[in-house]
């Protein structure tokens, strides 16, 4: 079974992720939990050359395309042969990163051709569940600024970080028109919920989604 988590930077994704898998060890479960861009060698070479901020420039095109090869580089060396084992995977990330991001964030947008290339890198994969953690910029950016004493940007923001506020509040509205268009998919979530309460509300669906297909690896 594969379940991805979905949001904006800082929106909670990785407290979210870090939460189920451990309550799923604790289960005697064997889940695994990567991140996206990231996760094998080649994906987390790609990883740099997206994230660190250095002088490439980087067309929006290409950007799309190197998040891309990192994600079919992911799915062909861990996320299929897990789940080929039965294991559940948790990801931090997958591509719904990418339409929200490259689509609306970058304005690489012809929604068709998007669906349909995400497919494609992912040789038809589609997770089980997303859960989205719904989080205003602004609030995601207080966190950010919480942690560094203050300030609203720092030089150790990530190039898509550093992308600002107009960038980030498209990407937080395509986040939330891809939770409609999927309803079935997509879990919807309050990101200003405590940490704690997200994770119960999460838990009861994982176990409803297990309950639901105990055939699905
Ligand atoms: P993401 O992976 O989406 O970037 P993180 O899980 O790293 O987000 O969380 C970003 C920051 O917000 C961290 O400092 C984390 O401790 C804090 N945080 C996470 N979840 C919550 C929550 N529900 N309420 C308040 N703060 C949170
Ligand atoms: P990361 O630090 O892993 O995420 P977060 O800040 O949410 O904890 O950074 C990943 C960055 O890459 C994040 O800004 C979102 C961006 N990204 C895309 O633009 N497109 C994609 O397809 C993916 C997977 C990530």
């Amino acid at each position: 079974m594969l379940l991805t988590f979905e949001g904006i930077d800082g929106s909670g994704k990785s407290t979210q992720a870090r939460l189920l898998v451990e309550r799923l060890e604790a289960e005697g479960a064997a889940p695994l939990l990567l991140r996206e861009p990231g996760g094998t060698v080649l994906s987390e070479r790609v990883r740099a050359l997206l994230l660190e901020r250095h002088d490439l420039h980087i067309a929006p095109l290409a950007e799309l395309l190197l998040f891309s090869a990192a994600r079919a580089q992911l799915v062909a060396e861990r996320i299929r042969p897990a789940l080929a084992q039965g294991r559940i995977v948790v990801c931090d990330r997958f591509y719904d990163s990418t339409t929200a991001y490259q689509g609306a964030g970058r304005r690489l947008e012809d929604p068709a051709w998007l669906r349909d290339f995400n497919r494609r890198v992912t040789g038809g994969l589609v997770p089980h569940r997303t859960y989205l953690l719904d989080l205003d910029p602004e609030a995601a950016l207080h966190r950010r600024s919480d942690r560094r004493g203050g300030a609203r940007s720092a030089p150790q923001d990530d190039r898509m970080e550093a992308a600002g506020l107009d960038f980030h509040r498209r990407v937080a509205a395509a986040y939330r028109a891809l939770a409609l268009e999927e309803p079935a998919r997509f879990l919807r979530l309050d990101g200003t919920r405590p940490a704690d309460a997200l994770h119960a509300e999460i838990w009861q669906d994982v176990e409803r989604l297990r309950a639901r297909n105990p055939g699905i690896p």
